[in-house]
């Protein structure tokens, strides 16, 4: 048993273990912007035609699209399951409180999807398709951009409940409200600056109606809403009827993304009892609206860094998530599919569901346990722990990890764990003969330039960001193992052009 082939390749596999799919593990680390651009690099485009044709014919949309996001992390964490319609196992998250009768854009996204499974089948998930509407929409109305974090996984499953009791609602309290946030690993400043995303949209009159009549249960209306703002309100939002009748959610520039609704919050004219709280109840909260409002440069600055964390709300851990968790476009596309126009869906053959998914079975609770514990660990440790199971099982040669290992770019952490098992083809037996294989080291870097460096690091490894950041941050530290001489020269070139010293050897 001791030499047999599965040992050796369980072995070869350990060293992708850093690699893994692992939500929680990485803090959603696992996320990068570059995740689609081998398997799908037109992803980003496609998403973006649509989008932009969308918000064209309805300017509304880009804040629905940008909804949908919001509503779709807060409940298990972004993984679309609010896309998901009812079947015998799904209770679907679009009858609840904070969906029925207001979500909207579903066709949308379903045209995106089929469009991008039309390109690349089985590729991109719904979530990272949600997360990059909501960012073009943004963009789309004059909002910040940024890269987004892909790779998500989409789910099996919905909450119902989870969306009736995560989402905060229009008439919810400060306190609540910061709960919920709070409940999402989001902080006051998350909580004050996405608020801002009601820069766009609008709000029906049954969600700020008690405002305007009854606010406290005594017939008075709410007195930190302007009164006269209130009264204009109140004409087409009277105390019964008109329940649907859509008010600007940011009067002064209704599809513009920009700092207004802070301006307005200041005013006392936020228009739900959830947008004026920031202002009134919270000393913290109404210091950062006054921020927001003085400078939309810092409300920008801070949204993209609120919403990619917003991104990375992820309950999808581990092994057996991934496993669950593939595209289930069937499920997607039950109903609204139908009106997308543009798109043949009888020819498209992804609409039904992957054979293998009704096939494969679960792997068992320990087997699960492990992997998931596998997925947690760090390269030196992936190291350290393939060095105890080699002695343990008494495997002498692991030719296939040997062959792996140097093209992974982890040369670093293989320097480092010492004798390390993995040791490929003896490297002095190697130098005596004409230099074939170089290594190559970053040797440092200008602080001001890291994230650069990280960045270019990622291009030539598989490393994740973290792993590439620990690895950076490690300098001087062997960067790549066993590359040939002019991969090496290549590196060498771009690491100095974005201001990082590395050698070869
Ligand atoms: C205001 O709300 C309270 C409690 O919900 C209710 O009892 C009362 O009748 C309402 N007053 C008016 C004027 O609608
Ligand atoms: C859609 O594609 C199918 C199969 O390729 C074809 O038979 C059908 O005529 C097409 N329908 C339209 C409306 O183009």
């Amino acid at each position: 048993m001791a030499h047999s082939m599965g040992f050796v390749t369980f072995l070869s596999l350990l060293s992708f273990a850093p690699l893994c799919f692992s939500g929680n593990t990485f803090g959603g680390g696992h996320l990068y912007p570059q995740f689609y651009d081998h398997s799908c690099p037109k992803a980003q485009e496609i998403v973006e035609h649509f989008v932009a044709e969308a918000v064209a014919e309805d300017p509304r949309m880009a804040a629905s699209l940008l909804r949908l996001h919001f509503h779709d992390c807060f409940v298990k964490g972004c993984d679309a399951s609010v896309l998901l319609d009812s079947s015998e196992t799904v209770r679907s998250e679009k009858g609840s409180n904070s969906n029925r009768n207001s979500a909207r854009g579903f066709e949308v996204i379903d045209g995106i999807k089929a469009a991008i499974e039309k390109e690349c089948p089985h590729t991109v998930s719904c979530a990272d398709i949600l997360a990059l509407a909501a960012r073009d929409s943004i963009v789309l109305t004059g909002g910040p951009y940024w890269d987004v974090p892909l790779g998500r996984r989409d789910s099996k499953g919905a909450s119902l409940r989870g969306s009736n009791n995560n989402i905060p609602g229009p008439n919810s309290k400060f306190q609540t409200i910061l709960t919920k946030f709070k409940l999402q690993g989001l902080n006051i400043v998350d909580l004050v600056t996405l608020s801002g995303s009601h820069t766009i949209g609008n709000a029906q009159c049954t969600n700020f109606r008690q405002r305007l009549h009854n606010q406290s249960g005594n017939g008075k209306p709410d007195y930190t809403l302007d009164q006269s703002y209130a009264a204009q309100l109140r004409a087409r939002c009277p105390t019964s009827g008109g329940d649907q009748n859509l008010f600007f959610l940011d009067f002064v520039s209704p599809v513009k993304f920009d700092n207004n609704y802070f301006k307005n919050l200041l005013g006392h004219k936020g228009l739900l009892n959830s947008d004026q709280v920031l202002f009134t109840k919270n000393d913290v909260s109404r210091e950062l609206v006054k921020k927001y409002a003085y400078s939309q440069e810092l409300f920008f600055e801070q949204y993209t860094k609120s919403i990619i964390k917003m991104g990375n709300i992820s309950p999808l851990t581990g092994y057996k998530a991934r496993i669950h968790n593939t595209l289930l476009p069937n499920q997607r596309f039950s109903s609204s599919i139908q009106s997308s126009s543009n798109v043949n869906l009888t020819s498209t053959r992804y609409y039904t569901t992957p054979s293998q998914e009704s096939s494969k079975k679960d792997p068992s609770e320990s087997v699960s346990k492990i992997v998931d514990e596998l997925c947690g660990l760090s390269l030196l440790e992936v190291m350290d722990l393939t060095e105890v199971l080699r002695q343990k099982w008494d495997v002498k040669e692991m030719p296939i990890m040997a062959m792996m290992m140097p093209g992974m770019g982890f040369g670093g952490a293989m320097k480092g764990a010492g004798k390390g098992g993995a040791a490929g083809p003896g490297k002095g037996e190697e130098k005596k003969e004409e230099k074939m294989v170089f290594d190559v080291k970053l040797e440092g870097f200008d602080a001001a330039a890291k994230i650069k460096v990280i960045k270019e690091v990622r291009g030539f490894t598989d490393l994740g960001l973290k792993e590439a950041k620990d690895l950076v941050e490690k300098a001087p530290t062997l960067l790549k193992k066993g590359v040939t001489k002019e991969e090496a020269e290549k590196i060498i070139q771009k690491m100095k052009e974005v201001g990082a010293k590395v050698s070869m050897e």
